[in-house]
């Protein structure tokens, strides 16, 4: 069994719609609840917790109600917010997700539902431009674009090494904006990358609102 982190506990800045774009809805349905959905829906996952923050809990309360979901309060930033969720569960293997990605693939959850069992694991998109170093306005220096990923979510770990790699990063006061990174770096343990689903973005732009609008 599993369980899934769900975080909605952002505020949706760059987006500047004037609220949690978590909330945002298309075809009658919130961004966030296609994500809940899609893993209530899943019977491995056994646990759904999804990551609020104080403004938006009551919100969040109504928009779920009638739903198996536990809803706890986030922090101050992703990370904080994704240790506070994992705090709260209960099975062996962890899926964290951005409540902000509410495309998800079947084909991506099966891949990583299997993989998770041997090794931590992350959902990664290809670079398609060419990639190269800046500064000030100038190009420093060309970076080869195979030797680099996207990292996206899910992203799945062992509950009790992933806690332990966050305990290790607070520790260190160490930030990240992802967890296969934290964890790579503070528990040296090896993350396995999965090309998953292209569709799968993160919204953040008015051009990833209307893709999804397309899409979902
Ligand atoms: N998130 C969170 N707690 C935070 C910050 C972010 O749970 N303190 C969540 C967001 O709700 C989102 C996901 O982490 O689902 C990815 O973050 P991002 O896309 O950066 O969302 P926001 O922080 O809300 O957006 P912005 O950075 O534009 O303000
Ligand atoms: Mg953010």
């Amino acid at each position: 069994m599993y369980s899934v982190v769900i975080l909605a506990a952002g505020k949706g800045t760059r987006l500047n719609l004037g609220y949690n774009k978590v909330f945002y809805e298309i075809k009658h349905k919130t961004v966030l609840e296609y994500s809940v959905d899609y893993f209530l829906k899943d019977p491995a996952f056994s646990e759904v917790i999804v990551v609020t923050n104080e403004k938006d809990k009551m919100h969040v309360k109504d928009l779920l109600a009638g739903r198996n979901v536990k809803i706890t309060l986030g922090g101050i930033t992703r990370q904080e917010s994704v240790y506070l969720g994992l705090k709260k569960v209960n099975n062996k293997y962890v899926m964290i997700h951005d409540g902000a990605r509410p495309f998800i693939d079947k084909q991506d959850i099966e891949n990583l539902k299997k993989t998770v069992k041997e090794k931590a694991c992350v959902l990664v998109k290809k670079i398609k431009d060419s990639l190269a170093k800046h500064s000030f306005n100038q190009l420093k220096s060309y970076l080869n674009r195979d030797d680099f990923v996207l990292l996206q979510t899910p992203q799945a770990f062992n509950t009790e090494k992933i806690i332990k790699a966050y305990e290790l990063a607070m520790a260190n006061e160490n930030s990240y904006s992802d967890d296969a990174s934290l964890y790579i770096q503070e528990l040296k343990e090896d993350v396995i990358i999965i090309e998953g689903n292209e569709l799968n973005i993160k919204l953040t732009t008015l051009l990833d609102l209307k893709i999804l609008e397309e899409v979902l």
